[in-house]
């Protein structure tokens, strides 16, 4: 990887130029005018540290556990839907980084290598996302696939039943697998590291959906598949099903409301993880770093509260940290890593924000990523 990359940033810009625009767009991008995306970074700028002096600050703890798995530091790499296409084998190398850096790598339902492809490729468990299907016999196998893959969290994504339109997936007419056309020839040819690392790959379709779901392959856009496969009807009671197919841990994801939260809780949900997906899906809702205190408050006691949308540094971590999160999730930041230098930039990514994290918690006088509190934030 090129040098000097020292931040996020250096890993996008990376990114930028090394993976076809579509695909590079679809991690970059958000739903609508995109208030929402914004407002993840801008809420996370508006919080400011208190500094403390003095106090000994050699010896940090960054080690934790999520959803009962002891982990290096409070972070694990969230569920993205093609990763394997920002940089062949994605979701393998993102998971062999992730585990070597010891934290969580969730595998996305709509990942392009398979279950079964990283669990061949990776020795330590991954967790497995799911989306719920109208076809809930292809949910059920899923879900058992996970668990025959030794997978060892299942997260339920609750915030996509119905898509949120991504203008730039429309105006790229992102494909699965790709496909060259006249405008995106160029684009395409111009990348020689993807295309080679994307030829290499054991899939260049939606691995888990292949030969099960009529069309995955000739689908046009992912957008219109989404709308006809995934299943609106889902309720909380659904989770009395998935408890039956799902015997290990089970966390939520999308949850931005202290009352869902605590439906979450009276579902017997392991963990919850606060999410705007990224500022993909419902454009105008507050930044998740905003909604995290009143949801902390409402079922922190009761639940692990994990946070997601808009980390790009340590920094972000740790005011989600003193928030009351007890870990965060990193999709973008991932994605970036990924696009930029394929395993070597997801460590790379990983490795920035740990340091960051350190630093940051240095500079503030906290000595153990577990017992970080709101204590650390200014008030002006
Ligand atoms: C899928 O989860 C997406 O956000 O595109």
């Amino acid at each position: 990887m090129p040098t000097p990359v020292t931040n996020i940033a250096d890993l996008r810009e990376l990114a930028r130029r090394r993976v076809p625009r579509a695909f590079f767009e679809y991690a970059d991008r958000g739903s609508y005018d995109e208030v929402t995306l914004r407002e993840n970074r801008r809420a996370f700028e508006r919080i400011r540290f208190r500094q403390r002096v003095m106090s000994d600050v050699d010896h940090r703890s960054l080690a934790t556990t999520i959803a009962g798995q002891p982990v290096s530091m409070p972070l694990a790499i969230a569920p993205t839907g093609m990763a394997g296409l920002q940089c062949g084998s994605g979701e393998i190398r993102g998971a062999r980084a992730a585990a070597k850096a010891g934290i969580p790598f969730c595998l996305s339902t709509v990942s392009i290598c398979s279950i079964e492809q990283v669990r061949a490729a990776v020795e330590t468990p991954f967790w497995f996302q799911v989306y719920v299907m109208r076809d809930r016999g292809f949910t059920r196998d899923l879900i058992r696939r996970a668990h025959a893959a030794g997978c060892s969290a299942l997260m339920l994504t609750a915030d996509l039943t119905v898509q949120g339109q991504r203008h730039r997936e429309i105006k790229n007419g992102l494909t699965v697998p790709p496909k060259v056309t006249l405008r995106n020839l160029f684009d395409i040819a111009s990348k020689p590291r993807w295309i080679w690392s994307v030829l290499n790959a054991p899939s260049r379709s939606f691995g888990n959906l292949d030969g099960h779901i009529k069309g995955a392959d000739s689908l046009t856009t992912l957008a219109q598949w989404i709308a006809a496969q995934f299943d609106p009807t889902l309720t909380w009671n659904d989770l009395e099903w998935i408890r039956e197919i799902w015997p290990g841990k089970l966390i939520v994801k999308g949850i931005m409301d202290a009352e869902d939260a605590r439906q979450a809780v009276a579902h017997g949900v392991d963990a919850i993880v606060v999410s705007n997906h990224g500022g993909r899906q419902l454009d105008g809702v507050p930044a998740t770093i905003d909604v995290l205190p009143s949801i902390v408050d409402a079922v922190g006691g009761d639940i692990e509260v994990l946070f997601d949308s808009g980390i790009t540094s340590g920094q972000d971590l740790l005011k989600a940290l003193a928030l009351g999160a007890r870990a965060g999730l990193i999709g973008k930041a991932f994605l970036y890593g990924l696009g930029a230098g394929g395993e070597a930039g997801v460590t790379k990514a990983i490795e920035i924000i740990r340091r960051e994290l350190s630093v940051s918690m240095a500079l503030t006088g906290a000595l153990d990523a577990t017992r970080v509190s709101s204590d650390i934030l200014w008030r002006g």
